[in-house]
């Protein structure tokens, strides 16, 4: 029986190979994808979920979430990605019509649905999974697993000096996941600065897979290249999301991990966002957290290769 997977995602570049790695893994259904603003508008985001869709072929359902963070104003990472967040390579990423506008009620279907089998995986903000939460409280006993990319088990940022951008965009839902019952499992961005960097020899192997997906794979993170280089300091681009969605498929790819107790920072400015991780058990809080803190590159670069070496385009043109 295929695994059911539910995506929430703020569709950009490194979100884009997230889904075509889910979307084309012959273990996987992909039952469906909700859409949060974060790395560009909930608009945007919703067309290249829907072209990445087709992309693979996959007829799942995208639909539109939460186009605001729970309180504070949206701030968007198009200056990380791109406009459109896909690189800006002109791309024809217009004019796609998602299933709903309501990815929290398509969320809490699904767990219906595939009660206790259903695995949630969140790429960006989590704003549809706090209101998913709020409408059912419930929620968490129908997920199978909630893998989370977000947060720094090192605590070195990449949106501020101690946060990371999915839990720094709305911090508040990331506060009332963390105090919902919902006990998650953290893919940080430390995983993907020391295991998900591809400089251009990986990129340029990852592109001469020669497949379309392979090759506007590595196109599109034109824009995050010239991020990595100005203000992360990193050789080429980092693929977060794939990585945290390579785990999410095979959780041996982690080979460190520590069950810990979590918070975020939501009122400081100095340091909203920041997950806090009670290493030491200060609180005496049980922990509410799975945080991987290593992984195994070589198996991650192997799920990804053999993801993009799908010619999703060629089941395609034999389909029609
Ligand atoms: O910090 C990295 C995360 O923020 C990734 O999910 C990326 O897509 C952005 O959403
Ligand atoms: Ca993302």
């Amino acid at each position: 029986m295929l695994r059911p997977f539910f995506i929430d995602t703020d569709t950009a570049s490194d979100d884009a190979v997230a889904l075509v790695i889910a979307l084309t893994h012959p273990d996987v259904e992909v039952v469906g994808i909700s859409v949060v603003a974060g790395n560009v508008p909930l608009d945007l985001g919703v067309q290249n979920a829907l072209w990445v869709a087709e992309q693979c072929n996959a007829s799942v359902p995208v639909h539109a979430g939460a186009s605001a963070p729970l309180v504070v104003p949206l701030e968007t990472g198009q200056y990380v990605h791109g406009a459109d967040g896909m690189g800006d390579i002109g791309l024809p990423l217009t004019g796609r019509t998602p299933a709903s506008k309501d990815g929290v009620s398509a969320l809490l279907a699904a767990s219906h649905r595939y009660a206790g089998q259903l695995e949630l995986v969140t790429l960006g903000p989590l704003t549809n999974l706090a209101l998913a939460l709020r409408a059912d409280p419930a929620l968490p006993e129908r997920l199978a697993r909630c893998v989370v990319m977000g947060a720094v088990a090192d605590h070195v940022g990449n949106q501020t000096p101690v946060a990371e951008f999915n839990m720094w965009v709305d911090p508040h839902s990331v506060d009332e996941v963390l105090r919902s019952g919902l006990e998650v499992e953290l893919v940080g961005w430390d995983v993907s600065r020391r295991d998900a960097v591809f400089d251009a020899d990986a990129a340029e192997a990852m592109r001469s897979i020669g497949t379309p997906n392979a090759r506007w794979a590595v196109d599109i993170q034109r824009v995050l290249v010239e991020f990595c280089h100005t203000q992360t300091n990193l050789d080429g681009f980092d693929l977060p999301d794939p990585i945290a969605m390579a785990y999410a498929i095979d959780p041996t790819i982690a080979t460190e991990t520590r069950r810990l107790a979590c918070w975020c920072e939501t009122s400081s400015e100095l340091t909203r966002g920041m997950v806090v991780m009670d290493l030491l058990g200060f609180t005496g809080q049980p922990p509410n957290a799975l945080v991987v803190t290593a992984a195994d590159r070589d198996r991650f670069v192997q799920l990804l290769h053999r993801a993009l070496a799908v010619d999703a385009q060629h089941a395609l043109s034999e389909d029609t």
